[in-house]
């Protein structure tokens, strides 16, 4: 039978995937002032669950709360709060579908208001985004190995409170991106240089995640297929670390691309930043679609788990179209999904043949951001999505929302 949305897929490890569609990660800005998961990221995992997806990876949740990708991000780090991920865990495999906690830390990618000192392999500040981002200092070995016990520890929580699996994420610029990129990453000593080198973190990483939380355990990392910058991580060296994550036992990869200076996870290709991109825009219709399929087929070749692309993906028919010819082995969905939790079972069923670009109606486009987490937040309410939100009120809500928080931060007891 052809492969199709709707096919189940068996991973490495043993576990079972029963469909091909996937809520790809989502940030969500729910967690409570220390971090802990909320009733509202019951509600909405909930919903996601019910929805239909055969795998629902959470928004990135933190493995140091020092280090924010934004305030309001789920954090495990000795802070409490195992009971409410319990809940969480439970309201969103409702339906019987894998739930993955997406493990991260944001690196230099820290905002100002979450963090004054950020870390990251060198002391490379970000060229975007003015005074939002502090420049980073270089980490000390210590913290280096701090780090990775930090993704193991949280792996290992994952699996106590009920996650099926979780997927570290190695993509958008965060830190395990930034330790692969040559560009972020100017080290000198065995975390730096060569590939071998610069891809040793996020191979360490996998292996004290595996060990923490056993063989039968899914692992998935979410990679760049190209950061589309001169001089970083590049297609060739992300093939290089493809072979090397199989050897490590990875159940499932994740293709993306781009980071905050390069925002191609988006559609965004040659804008931010001062390094120019090294990759020609795709000019056919399929192929802009999926923003990274041009490079998963190359991708597969030399993969030994099955591999997901996320990105641009709309259509069935082009979903349908991918898993068929083999060029990818799962399909994330990230945007639709902010609005119509319950697309990938429309999908299925048949009863719509493409999702909502909400993205192509937000004025101007930098609101578009602000607009999808609104959407997750009103979902986590109780509340109907705002699909007639505008793009200025958007903009003003998030910056609101994020100062609020990052308000709530202050006072709380010390990290440890
Ligand atoms: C509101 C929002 C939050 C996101 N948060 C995350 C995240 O926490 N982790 C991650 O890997 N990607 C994150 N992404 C990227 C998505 O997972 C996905 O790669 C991207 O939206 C492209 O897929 P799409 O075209 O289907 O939206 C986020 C995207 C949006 C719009």
């Amino acid at each position: 039978m052809t492969v199709g949305i709707h096919s189940s897929l068996l991973l490495p490890c043993g576990a079972l995937i029963p469909n091909r569609l996937c809520k790809a990660a989502l940030t969500e800005g729910l967690a409570d002032a220390m971090n802990r998961s909320t009733p509202q990221l019951d509600r909405l995992y909930r919903a996601w669950s019910e929805g239909g997806s055969g795998l629902v990876v959470t928004g990135n949740v933190q493995v140091d709360r020092r280090y924010l990708e934004r305030p309001g991000n789920v954090v495990i780090d000795r802070n409490g709060g195992i009971d409410a991920l319990r809940r969480y865990a439970q309201a969103g495999t409702v339906a019987g579908n894998h739930l993955w906690m997406q493990v991260n830390h944001p690196g230099r990618q820290t905002p100002r208001h979450v963090c004054t000192q950020p870390i990251a392999p060198s002391a490379i500040a970000l060229k975007v985004g003015g005074d939002h981002y502090v420049p980073p200092r270089a980490m000390h070995a210590h913290e280096i190995d701090d780090a990775i016990a930090r993704f193991a520890h949280v792996s290992a929580m994952a699996r106590a409170t009920g996650f099926t699996g979780v997927q570290i994420h190695a993509a958008h610029g965060y830190l395990i991106s930034q330790f692969l990129s040559p560009l972020a990453n100017q080290r000198t000593d065995e975390w730096g240089g060569s590939l071998v080198n610069r891809a040793r973190f996020l191979r360490e990483t996998v292996r004290a995640c595996r060990a923490a939380a056993g063989d039968d355990f899914p692992i998935g990392v979410k990679l760049n297929s190209s950061d589309f910058q001169l001089g970083g991580f590049s297609h060739e060296e992300c093939l290089q670390v493809v072979r090397w994550l199989g050897e490590d036992g990875v159940d499932l990869l994740e293709l993306s691309g781009g980071n905050y200076e390069q925002p191609s996870m988006m559609g965004v290709r040659g804008t931010a930043g001062a390094a120019q991109s090294s990759q020609p825009v795709a000019e056919s219709t399929r192929l802009r679609e999926a923003y990274f399929l041009e490079y998963s087929k190359a991708v597969r070749a030399v993969a030994s788990m099955p591999v997901m692309i996320t990105g641009g993906l709309r259509t069935r028919t082009a979903m349908n179209e991918i898993l068929a010819s083999g060029e990818a082995d799962m399909i994330g969905l990230g945007r639709p999904v902010c609005v119509d939790t319950d697309l990938p079972a429309q999908l299925i069923a048949g009863r719509v043949e493409s999702a909502q670009s909400y993205e192509r109606g937000i004025d101007p486009p930098k609101a578009g951001l602000g607009w999808f987490c609104l959407q997750l937040m009103k979902i986590g309410r109780g509340e109907p999505p705002d699909r007639t939100l505008s793009g200025a009120q958007a903009i003003r809500d998030y910056v609101d929302n994020e100062q609020q928080a990052a308000q709530a931060l202050i006072g709380r007891p010390a990290a440890h």
